[in-house]
Formats: C-alpha cells, structure tokens, sequence
C-alpha cells in the first residue's frame, strides 16, 4: 500500500548517493519528477479517513528530496575548478564593526553635569533664539553697552531686537522668572558670537551657566563649589584663580583661571609647545562667575533683600582644550576621524 511505499522511498532518498551533476540530475528526474508527482496523483484515489494522513506523508517525503537536491546542488556548485571545496575558517578573525565615538566636548559635558548633579544641581534648558530682555536687559547690560552691537551679536531681527543668544546667562534670567528659590541649576548649551574664527575663538561654542539663589548664599559658597569643580575635573593637584573682573549682572564678579601646571616660558607641560593655550602664563581662564546682582534678582521677580546667590558661566570648550591638551579650537567642529577617534 502507498504508505509504504512511501517509506520505501524515504530510505533511498536518503541512501541515494549523488556525487556529480549528472547523479543529481537523475536524482532529480527520479524522485522529484516521477516518484512524488505520481504519490501525489495518488491522493484523490486514498479513502477519505486516510488522505490527511497519507497527505502529510507525502509532502514530508517532497520536503526530504527537495532538500537533499538543493542542499547538494549549493555544494556541487561551490566546487572551485581545482576540484576543491570551499570551506569555512573558523579561526579567521570577524568583519570589525566600526563602533562610534562620544565628541570631546560631549564627554566633557556629561562630565560637568555628573559633578554638579552631585552637588544638588538640576539641569535647565533654554532657547537658542532670544529676545534682546532674556539676553541683556534683564542682565543688567546698559542700553549701550558694546557687547549689543553687531561684532558680537548675531541678530536675526531689529526693533524689538532678536539674536542667536551670546551666552547662556539668559537661560539663568528664565530659570529665575519660572522659579521660586531656594534654587541650584546648571545650563548647558550653545552660544554664538561674531568672531573671527581661529585656533583660540569660533562663532560658536559652548557654556555651562551655574545658579544658586538662597537666603545667606555667600561669595565663600561660590569659590567652594568651583574649587571642588576644578578639583573633579582636572585631579586633585589642580590650583584655581579667582581673579576681580567685571560683569554686569554679577557684583562682585571674578574671572576662574585653571592652572596648567607650567612655569616654563617656552610652553607649558599639559597644553604644550609655543601655540600654548595659556599664552604662557601658566594660567587658562576657563569662565565667569560672581553674586547675582540685586538688581537682576529684582528684574527676574526675586526678593533681594531676602535672597543671595552666585552664578558662573564656563566655557566647554575652553575646559575640554585644557583637560585633553587640544591646541585649537577649530578641531571641535571640523569632525575629523582622525581626531575623534582617539577619545575612545
Ligand atoms: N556670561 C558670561 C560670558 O559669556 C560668563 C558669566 C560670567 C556667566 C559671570 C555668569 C557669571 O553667570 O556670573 O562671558
């Protein structure tokens, strides 16, 4: 009976030896044109509680032979001219898959939020965009004062006046306007400035703006929390500067400055060579910083007579140059892999 019959042609399917392209093509015109088509011409002769399972049958004796052929024809196909077979090297070592690399200054950046972050400090954002109020009224910048005019700002419209912002210090005036101190936040971002672009200055770079506003915060709170800053960033070795400096939002306002380890005038040991970023000094300012003036407090609806507060504003790029001696400043944005590659 046909069932087998079937299991008679299972056994020399499997059994069956092709070893060239002429016994696959009898194997082929054997079972896959003769044998099976005629099992399958069969079923409509098969009594009916017997035709699934008889089906089943058939279609797994096809699934066996179609196998056989086509697994055997890939690997007759494959024999080379000298009669070889290709084989696999499992020792050969893989494809490499290219993996990307974090930019510098976003390394650097998540380095400056993770060491605020543990001082109790929120990230805030603001636009890039923004209104002459938010970028220097508010700030205290007198109506003219140089830094409106047109070699500093981008202005994208006049009369009211709207810029590409000039530092994040106006994310700090909308952090102030939208809450209610006590209050810690830092504020990462781009700015813009209309520089000339070389190895020290570019139209665009980053800063990282700095706020705290409470009853009794004190000039003292601001250099500890710098210090400790300057200190995660760069190693424990590391000396900081405060230097007086003016700013119109801040009174008293001072200028940081990072030591980069030199005494040598020719260049010093961490930025290197006669193009040094400190200038030869030995020092590299890396931001701005100072207590909130009452004026601003007022303008952004907080008690000054109630509240104190500090507020820095540092560069990203200043601080990346100096932690990964990196000369010039062009390098950030002109994205050779060459150079990104090596901050794996
Ligand atoms: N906004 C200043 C700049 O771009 C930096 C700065 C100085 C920010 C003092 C501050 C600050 O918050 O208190 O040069």
């Amino acid at each position: 009976m046909s069932l087998e019959k079937i299991q008679i042609l299972e056994a020399e399917i499997t059994n069956y030896a092709i070893t060239d392209k002429a016994t696959l093509e009898n194997f082929r015109l054997a079972y896959l044109k003769r044998e099976i088509p005629a099992l399958m011409g069969e079923i409509k002769n098969i009594a009916p509680e017997l035709k699934k399972e008889y089906g089943q049958a058939v279609n797994a004796l096809k699934g066996l032979a179609e196998e056989k052929f086509f697994s055997t024809q890939d690997a007759l196909e494959n024999v080379s001219e000298a009669g070889k077979t290709h084989t696999i090297d499992f020792t050969l070592p893989t494809i490499p898959h290219e993996l990307g690399t974090l930019h510098p200054i976003t390394l650097v950046k998540n380095r400056v939020v993770q060491i605020y972050e543990r001082l109790g400090f929120t990230q805030a954002d603001g636009p890039e965009i923004e209104n002459d109020w938010h970028n220097f009224t508010a700030l205290n910048f007198p109506p003219d004062h140089p830094a409106r005019e047109m070699q500093d700002t981008f202005f994208l419209e006049k009369d009211p006046d709207i810029a590409l912002r000039t530092h994040t210090s106006s994310v700090q005036v909308r952090y102030m306007q939208n809450h209610k101190p006590p209050m810690r936040a830092i504020m990462l971002g781009r700015v813009y400035r209309n520089e000339a672009i070389s190895a020290r200055a570019h139209c665009f770079f980053h800063q990282v703006e700095g706020l705290y506003i409470d009853e009794k915060v004190s000039m003292l709170d601001l250099k500890q929390t710098l210090y400790h800053f300057a200190k995660e960033m760069f190693g424990e070795g590391t000396t900081v500067r405060f230097r007086p400096s003016f700013f119109p939002f801040t009174e008293p306002s001072a200028e940081l400055d990072i030591s980069c380890g030199m005494h040598n005038p020719k260049g010093c040991s961490l930025c290197g060579g006669s193009q040094n970023i400190c200038k030869g000094t030995g020092w590299v300012e890396i931001g701005g910083c100072g207590m909130v003036d009452p004026a601003v407090l007022e303008n952004c609806g907080i008690d000054s007579e109630k509240y104190t507060g500090f507020a820095f504003g540092m560069g990203i790029e200043r601080i990346t140059m100096l932690k990964y001696q990196i000369k010039d400043l062009r390098l950030f944005s002109e994205n050779d892999v060459r150079f990104l590659r090596q901050f794996v």
